[in-house]
């Protein structure tokens, strides 16, 4: 294990007097609300309250716009063992197997339990109806509405959170900071249009706010996929691990104007081709699982045809499938690339990878406890080791409901131990640093602009060590003038948490001087078997 120390900066991202702000309390705080949240929350026993916060609607979650689906072992011709076994080919010796085998043995049960909130998944001949994805040596990918599994999941479970009366959901609600008192987790500073600033102190809170895809330019994430969770539990002193390893999807729809939208991998499980801009179909020279590859060689694949052809993007094919299979399974990649008047029986779609799921982030052991009394975490923006170096299609809608579930198990044994009665507590560091002198105005949007050209062009799918080390200056530099200013804006707050989490991710990246999985080196392009293991990164504040 390798292990960077690295200085957060201050404490808090705003002041605050305990005195002046509204003071809640609850017996669990769940920060998130996408599929590892909500599926924490249904775990939570009723007699304990809960509120859930999320920094947008609770339909706002990279979980609702998941597409290909939730892998599992559904037939019976497939094997656990299996699964278990392209997972950790896929993860290049990162992943750790005893978290593999618990979370593939668990993923019938848990699509079982889906069903139960009222998930309706696709059927064939009156069974779910399984597909492939890359790196997935058998059929065994569940999927909704064809190509929109998250929407039709996170909608079961939304409606279920929503009934229950002890959860309480505190939408377009950000949280700025996690509150601790003598180390250990005890709540968080939120902050809300209607009410400002509220202090929610908790016997338990669970982290699950999802990944950092907006980090860069190119990216299949929604809006809020900002890294603010990655952030906060960094600032409170918990550890992350792997943040070099950012999975980039390959098949990213590349039209101007078009909010880069995913197109999933499983058209190509269900034969899409991809070809360049001469119609050379170039999978076959790169991997023998050709479309099916793993996903980072795929990516690389496509970067380096662009780079060969001279042309910005690469093409999938779908128009030698037929045309009711198309419209049957991909009813949302038809309908939106309908819109820029593509018809698929017909044309090809425009398509280069983008940053897609985060798989680094807070570390965390089977039971969803992260190395900060008090806080648990669950999904993306955790580092759990069922990944490695490289997550396989459809392995975290079902990693999220897996830990999700431990961590609502967790919350609720320990909030029963906590006998206290709630009080306010003193709170660990400075939460009223002298003000700061902000008279220079700054373009928010321009700085997120930057960040994320430079994200893409420096740390992105391609890393060398002098790119990295540029962008480290650069970010060192925006750092010295934004980490210090005192922002009233949820716009501000979240520049800040991206650019921390920016530094994590370009030192990480920096001081992995090999090529493994996600993470792929120009100057160090070979996998380098001493470097077989995980990168902690510690605050030093
Ligand atoms: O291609 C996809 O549908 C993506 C699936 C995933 O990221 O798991």
């Amino acid at each position: 294990m390798s292990r960077l120390t690295i200085n957060p900066g201050r404490r808090y991202l705003v002041r605050f007097s305990p005195k002046r702000v509204p003071h809640m309390f609850t017996d669990v705080l769940i920060i998130g609300g996408g599929i590892a949240g909500t599926r924490a929350a249904l775990e939570i026993d009723p007699s304990l309250s809960v509120i859930m916060v999320t920094k947008d609607k609770l339909t706002q979650s990279n979980s609702t716009y998941a597409q290909g689906g939730i892998a599992a072992v559904l037939d019976p011709l497939d094997d656990v063992a299996i699964h278990a076994a392209d997972t950790i080919a896929a993860g290049k010796g990162l992943c750790d197997e005893d978290i593999v085998n618990m979370v593939v043995r668990e993923a019938p049960e848990r699509i079982r339990e889906l069903i139960l909130y009222g998930a309706e998944f696709d059927k064939e001949n009156g069974e779910i109806a399984l597909t492939r994805e890359g790196g997935h040596t058998h059929r065994r990918v569940a999927h909704a509405l064809g190509d929109a599994t998250g929407r039709e999941v996170m909608r079961a479970m939304i409606d279920a959170v929503r009934s229950r009366d002890s959860c309480e959901a505190w939408e377009k609600t950000f949280t700025i900071d996690l509150l601790t008192h003598e180390g250990r987790c005890v709540g968080a500073l939120v902050w809300n249009e209607q009410h400002g600033k509220t202090i929610v102190w908790a016997k338990q809170v669970i982290l699950a706010t999802g990944g950092a895809g907006r980090l860069f330019r190119e990216t299949t994430n929604p809006e809020i996929a900002t890294a603010d969770g990655h952030a906060i539990a960094f600032r409170a002193g918990a550890l992350l691990r792997d943040m070099e390893f950012m999975q980039f999807h390959p098949t990213v729809l590349y039209i101007a104007g078009s909010a880069r939208h995913l197109i999933t991998e499983a058209v190509r499980g269900e034969d899409a081709h991809l070809i360049d801009c001469h119609g050379h179909r170039f999978m076959p020279d790169y991997h023998e699982l050709k479309e099916l590859a793993p996903r980072d060689v795929v990516s690389q694949a496509i970067t380096e045809q662009m780079e060969k052809t001279q042309h910005p993007c690469v093409y999938l094919d779908l128009t030698h499938m037929e045309e009711a299979l198309v419209a049957e399974r991909f009813p949302n990649i038809r309908g939106v690339c309908a819109q820029f008047g593509l018809d698929l029986a017909r044309d090809r779609i425009p398509v280069r990878p983008g940053a897609h799921y985060m798989i680094g982030g807070v570390a965390l052991n089977k039971d969803a406890e992260t190395t900060i009394d008090g806080l648990l975490a669950a999904g993306e923006v955790t580092a759990s080791g069922l990944h490695g170096a490289n997550r396989l299609g459809s392995n975290s809608l079902l990693e999220g409901l897996v830990f999700g579930r431990r961590a609502g198990q967790m919350a609720s044994t320990r909030a029963h131990e906590i006998q206290d009665s709630f009080r306010a507590l003193p709170v660990d560091g400075d939460w009223s640093p002298p003000e700061k002198d902000e008279s220079a105005e700054l373009d928010l949007t321009d700085l997120g602009n930057s960040l994320n050209s430079l994200m893409w062009r420096n740390v992105g799918i391609r890393r060398t060590g002098e790119g990295l080390s540029q962008a480290t200056q650069q970010l060192d530099f925006w750092n010295r003038y934004v980490s210090q200013r005192e922002f009233h804006t949820t716009q501000g707050w979240e520049f800040q948490n991206q650019l921390l989490v920016a530094r994590l991710m370009a030192a990480a990246a920096q001081r992995r001087t090999e090529s493994r999985g996600v993470h792929s080196r120009s100057d160090y392009p070979k996998t380098d078997p001493a470097q077989a293991q995980h990168l902690m990164i510690e605050s030093s504040g």
